[in-house]
């Protein structure tokens, strides 16, 4: 009778251990450790269901790597560097084995096997989730990291929604996503990296694994952050220092850091899906001329083609390349082309019939040739994880640079095909140790734009530009990326710099949007706003699709054409501390354009959803971009007294300050404390600047840095150390300013130097290297008023404001001025 009434329960009991032990058994953990072996700077490990090896690549790097199975080939295309050789004690006892760094301590229990890491002061950074560890679902291996309380998440590269991830989940698998809904996930790029942030530490993961992976930052769940992958080994990278820009340059030191740009590509590019014939491309680079609006770049899209096919002209629109590169050259225009891998399977096309004479298409795993459609209609596709592929893609692309291009865009690497869908049992080569699709697909764009950049540059023998859709992280170390087919709306334009931002932060220095919108037609104000924001991100191309309006400055009126002659002109201005800004990224990673949680992480307002778009642009500017048609709107400044760098009034840092906000201006803010470098205006980078380097220093509390850099722009000389490198130090104690003694061989151009100092005390003189130089008042002129327009002008400086300037010579000695 009780055994009759208690059966249900005791069967369900029964039951629910049963299905306990099924699931447990689905999942498989790490176990407990079993066997250690420590030498130098690796341990080895094997537990009772996995192997692991842990590496310290650096004082602040460790590397984790896992299998079921004992560790396989270790190859990776993404990683460049080597282990350091590294100071690290590696002990054990029965319960654990440590490894302690100068900079942080890793703790990995053996009962069972987990990983925590702690600062040298003993606070947790990031722990295993305990009883969830790192485990397997079939091949899918996933690490669950303890949900720290108040954590926050930033980077994982090109990804939508919030500067804070916290809350969301995300997905890696490089897709083409036309006119993207402004929270689609995934898109074009796959960066596996992020930082976390709490209780005043950051921390990086990189989590080096092409394979479909995923991200989840507390979405669906309140007890874990994880990451994990459909395929592969776990295989991360753990970055702990005290400073963000110190994770982001020890991530970049692992997958490199964007070589330095032709200063030509720093310039206002102009494009559209397309312009032809090459009457059209001459009449819009003149146009831009006689409207007086600075430009260096013109871009070709695919109807440069013929029938799209890749590798060759379409003759009756562009009869003759190679005078029309030449033409637009002596304009002071160079020319982009864009290249898609898709090579048309039809006899007689010279591309597929070589292509496929060298057999350096991807195969099914038969070993036919893959087929998929896309513009020129049924296509093979290079094998670029073949040094074979890539060989035959380095010749293919200087047939481009004979015809005079500079730059090569490469879009459609996701791989796009029509039908989007992809078949996984398509094999690559990579290098000789064949992969599936499934491992590939997220690699194939990062592998283009290495066989372009090395093909352009060989061909070149000059600094080459390159532009891409999809990438992998280490896309940066050779090209720009842009963020695809964006639309023609306002949330699509803030949207774009949180991807930037984002991007930044995961090692993409050299970045840019469709400015403008791809899809749709702007209005006049949204273009007016793109345009002012285009002149403050790293590449700045306006771009639009194919069945859409004119977008070129001059076709939404006479005020939003004098609005965007406005900014391109002060973006030229600007170029040399871009340059310069660009040069410092080279050498550290750290991104030109920038979060505000770079130099702020632990103030919670820079996430605040009002002011997640706001960013710096180099290290002296911060944007607060804004909607077009907003009338006011709430500016966050954090720490420091900040400029209106348009009026000089001076704003405390740390409060939220609401700003009345117009068409003709964007917010733009100058952290007290900055060196901003600046030139004369010209109407390309062609064009020679005046003699005279203007420095505007800020006045402020503390001391300062700004490296200033030159180069010839162009050629590959710099890497040979014929550059111009010089640190301008202002120490506001000690009211200096001090130009160093030039590093590198070559000569500046500017042979004068102009200070202008804005808000300080005025005065009659400075004394340059001792002897007193007379100071004048100044204006505030970075705008010009668009008088037809603002009778008053918008730019009245504020009452307090001085401005002075003076001009001394620009030696190469040490240059010392008392302020
Ligand atoms: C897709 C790219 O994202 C877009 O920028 C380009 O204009 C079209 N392909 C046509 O080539």
């Amino acid at each position: 009778m009780i055994f009759r009434k208690l059966f249900p329960a005791i069967s369900l009991i029964l039951l629910s251990a049963l299905h306990f032990q099924v699931s447990a058994q689905q999942v498989k953990t790490p176990g407990k450790v079993k066997t250690v072996s420590i030498s130098g700077q690796q341990v080895k490990i094997s537990t009772e269901h996995a192997f692991a090896e842990i590496t310290v690549y650096s004082p602040a790097i460790i590397r984790v790597r896992m299998d079921k199975q004992p560790l396989g080939n270790d190859f990776s295309y993404a990683v460049i560097a080597r282990p350091v050789a590294t100071a690290a004690q590696i002990t054990q006892n029965s319960n654990e084995i440590s490894i302690t760094t100068d900079s942080l301590r890793m703790r990995i229990s053996k009962h069972p096997f987990a990983i925590s890491f702690f600062s040298p002061s003993g606070d947790v950074i990031s722990e295993d989730e305990t009883g969830l560890t790192t485990s397997w679902i079939g091949d899918e291996v996933t690490t669950y990291k303890k949900m720290q309380e108040q954590e926050r998440f930033i980077g994982l590269g090109e990804k939508t929604g919030n500067l804070d991830r916290k809350g969301e989940g995300y997905t890696n698998w490089n897709s083409d996503v036309f006119g993207y809904a402004a929270n689609r996930d995934p898109i074009y790029a796959t960066v596996p990296f992020y930082i976390g942030i709490h209780h005043h530490h950051n921390y990086g993961i990189f989590f080096d694994n092409s394979f479909h992976s995923d991200f989840n930052f507390g979405a669906s769940n309140n007890r874990f952050s994880s990451f994990g992958a459909r395929g592969g080994e776990m295989n991360y990278y753990f970055i702990y220092h005290q400073q963000m820009k110190d994770i982001i340059s020890s991530y970049t030191s692992l997958t490199g850091r964007m070589p330095m740009p032709p200063l030509w590509s720093l310039g206002y590019q102009q494009n559209r899906y397309s312009y032809y014939p090459d009457t059209e491309v001459l009449r819009i680079a003149q146009t831009l001329r006689e409207k007086k609006i600075p430009a260096d770049g013109i871009t070709l899209d695919i109807h440069y083609m013929d029938a799209y096919k890749l590798f060759t002209w379409n003759r009756e629109r562009f009869p003759q390349p190679k005078q029309l590169t030449d033409r637009l050259k002596d304009m002071g225009f160079r020319v982009t082309v864009i290249v898609d891998p898709g090579i048309k399977a039809e006899a007689g096309y010279a591309a597929y019939e070589s292509g496929r004479k060298e057999n350096i298409f991807i195969k099914y795993s038969d070993g036919q040739n893959y087929t998929g459609q896309v513009w020129p209609g049924w296509c093979h596709f290079p094998d670029f994880t073949s040094e074979k592929g890539r060989q035959w893609w380095r010749g293919q692309i200087k047939s481009y640079i004979r015809e005079g291009v500079s730059g090569i865009w490469n879009d459609m690497n996701e791989i796009a095909t029509w039908g989007q869908k992809m078949p996984n049992n398509v094999v690559f080569d990579y290098e000789g140790h064949p992969i599936t699709h499934l491992q590939a697909h997220n690699l194939y764009g990062l592998q283009m734009v290495r066989a372009s950049y090395d093909g352009a540059r060989e061909a070149l023998q000059q600094r080459p530009f390159l532009l891409t859709r999809a990438a992998y992280a280490g896309s940066q170390r050779y090209s720009a990326l842009w963020t695809g087919d964006n639309r023609a709306e306002e949330d699509h334009m803030l949207l774009g710099i949180r991807l930037m931002n984002s991007l930044g932060v995961s090692g993409f220095s050299f970045t840019g949007m469709d400015v403008g919108g791809f899809t749709g037609n702007p209005g006049v104000s949204l273009y007016a706003r793109w345009m002012q924001i285009g002149a403050f991100i790293p590449y700045f191309r306006n771009h639009t699709g194919i069945n859409t309006k004119s977008a070129e400055p001059w076709a939404f009126g006479e005020e939003v054409l004098e609005i965007s002659r406005n900014y391109i002109n002060l973006r030229y201005k600007l170029l040399p501390y871009l340059y310069s800004s660009m040069y410092a990224s080279t050498r550290t990673g750290v991104p030109v354009m920038q979060t505000l949680a770079l130099n702020n992480a632990f103030d919670s307002s820079v996430y605040d959803t009002r002011f997640q778009n706001q960013y710096g642009f180099g290290p002296a500017f911060m944007i607060a971009p804004f909607e077009s048609t907003r009338e006011f709107g709430k500016i966050y400044f954090p720490e420091g007294r900040w400029y209106n760098f348009y009026t000089d009034a001076i704003t405390g840092g740390r409060q939220e300050i609401t700003a009345d906000l117009n068409i003709r201006t964007l917010p733009v803010f100058v952290k007290e404390g900055s060196i901003i470098p600046m030139q004369s205006l010209i109407q390309s980078t062609r064009e020679k600047p005046s003699d005279t380097l203007s420095l505007h220093v800020y006045q402020g509390g503390s001391t300062y840095t700004f490296i200033y850099y030159e180069d010839d722009g162009e050629s590959l000389d710099n890497e040979k150390g014929i550059y111009y490198e010089r640190a301008i130090t202002y120490d506001a104690p000690g009211k200096q300013l001090t130009l160093a003694k030039p590093a590198g061989a070559y000569n500046s151009q500017f042979h004068y130097i102009r200070v202008i100092l804005h808000g300080f005390p005025a005065q009659k003189s400075i004394a340059v290297n001792g002897s007193p130089v007379s100071l004048q008042s100044a204006a505030l002129s970075f705008l010009s008023p668009i008088s037809r327009f603002d009778p008053q002008g918008s730019f009245i400086p504020a009452e307090s404001c001085t401005v002075q300037e003076a001009v001394f010579a620009n030696t190469n000695q040490l240059i010392n001025v008392g302020l």
